[in-house]
């Protein structure tokens, strides 16, 4: 396993463009299983979780081909299992069901893996799906389903669940008659999902409110589809930016769907503009101080989850105390003890942590838990004083493009080595 050593205490520089979205294509992708001819995706991100969704869709039957930014996706006869030794690494192999039951009326996957940030169940996809007319059993460690063709269906999520938005969007698309999704997610990933099946000729209302209709179709042909820009890789940088107290250039910077976030790092002291280049991101004044802010994660277009580690990192060197609320996942505080060992103020009660900011941080080897617990050890690496070792980076490497490649570009001291 690599390990990524920083030095810490370089400004950053320079301009970076912002790979697409993980969490975009992860969906887009496995929608592929409803197509009834090949389809071409184009600004996807060369990450671990791409390769696995690849590789699980070569397994169910389509075949799929990955080269410099693009997967090509043929077609060919399905077949219904997802195997553990995918499905372990990747939860969102779960999105699996909803096109497997639309297209094949039978769906075997593996309980999901995946980041350990919480129990993380899939109750609500499989209660929508069941109101849609399949049926499930749990058998060796496989959630097993089982339908005639999906029936249009009156559902209420209990909470917007991205995921299980996305699985009932893909089986409604082809389902009988119309399904209405209510307090449905209206994350810019669904809202990506629901543009390209209306590519493909979905009829599809509502996506990126919290009603969503749509009205099955018997078939859905391939298309060529550019998934969005990634927002959490991008207001990553914009953290880099502000925690090093250096001055970016981020092109293809999605800065709509970063709205909560941005306003958050702009009250702590940052500026943040769009510019004929690309976003720029810096402090108001060069050397000028971070401030607290208290952050409260909701979801869209609320604080997003995935940046409350990297808003932490930021907040552990601001002038003042901020207290951090996890509201969407009950065990996502993982880096807190990582950033104490290099120095933090963080205490934790229940899904608050309370940040006093420090003057500064010192390197230490840490250890990456989740996704976004590593890209927040990464950016208090690039702040702390001394050398840091982020070790067990296979997380990182999950979900962000050539980041080590990216922040050196920028200035950074930084490598990978293997352990
Ligand atoms: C997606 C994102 C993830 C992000 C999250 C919230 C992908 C691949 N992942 O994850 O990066 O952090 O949205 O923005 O797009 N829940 C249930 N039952 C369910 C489904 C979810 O209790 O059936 C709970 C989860 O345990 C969690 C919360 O709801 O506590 C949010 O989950 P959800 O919105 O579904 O997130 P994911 O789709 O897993």
């Amino acid at each position: 396993m690599d390990k990524l050593t920083i030095e810490g205490g370089v400004a950053l520089r320079g301009s970076v463009r912002i790979s697409g979205s993980k969490n975009a294509a992860l969906p887009i992708l496995l929608a592929s299983i409803l197509l009834d001819s090949p389809a071409r995706f184009e600004n996807i991100a060369d990450l671990r979780d791409i390769r696995t969704t690849t590789r699980l869709l070569g397994v169910l039957g389509r075949p799929a081909h990955f080269d410099d930014g693009v997967v090509t996706v043929e077609t060919g006869p399905l077949a219904p299992e997802a195997p553990y030794e995918l499905v372990k690494t990747m939860r969102a192999s779960v999105l699996v069901l909803g096109p497997l039951l639309a297209r094949l009326g039978e769906a075997r996957v593996a309980m999901p893996g995946g980041c350990a940030i919480g129990a993380r169940p899939v109750d609500l996809h499989l209660s929508a799906l069941e109101k849609m007319g399949a049926r499930f059993d749990l058998e060796d460690g496989y959630i097993i389903g089982r339908c005639g063709r999906l029936r249009g269906a009156h559902i209420h999520f209990d909470f917007p669940t991205v995921g299980g938005t996305e699985n009932l969007l893909m089986a409604a698309a082809l389902a009988e008659g119309e399904t209405v999704l209510e307090n449905a997610a209206r994350e810019p990933e669904v809202t990506d999902l629901a543009r390209f099946l209306i590519k493909c000729g979905a009829r599809i209302e509502g996506h990126g409110t919290s009603d969503i209709r749509i009205r099955g179709v018997d078939s859905l042909s391939g298309c060529t589809y550019r998934v969005m820009p990634d927002r959490i890789e991008a207001g990553t940088f914009l953290a880099a930016a502000g925690i090093t107290d250096g001055d970016l250039i981020l092109q293809d910077c999605p800065l709509e769907e970063l709205d909560a976030a941005t306003a958050k790092l702009i009250q702590m002291g940052m500026r943040i503009e769009s510019t004929p280049e690309g976003v720029r991101a810096r402090r108001e004044e060069p050397g000028s101080p971070l401030r607290a802010a208290d952050v409260t994660t909701r979801p869209y277009p609320g604080f997003p989850t995935d940046m409350q580690a990297q808003i932490m990192a930021m907040l552990c060197l601001a002038e003042g105390s901020s207290v951090i609320t996890e509201t969407i996942f009950e065990n996502r505080f993982m880096h807190v003890q990582e950033l104490v060992r290099m120095g933090a103020d963080v205490r934790l009660s229940g899904h608050t942590a309370m940040v006093r900011g420090v003057a500064r941080l010192t390197g230490a080897p840490v250890m990456a838990s989740d996704l976004r617990a590593s890209a927040s050890l990464v950016l208090a690496g690039l702040a702390a004083r001394g050398v840091t070792q982020v070790q067990r980076i296979y997380h990182l490497d999950r979900g962000y493009e050539h980041i080590e490649k990216k922040l050196e570009a920028l200035g950074a001291r930084i490598r990978r080595e293997a352990e």
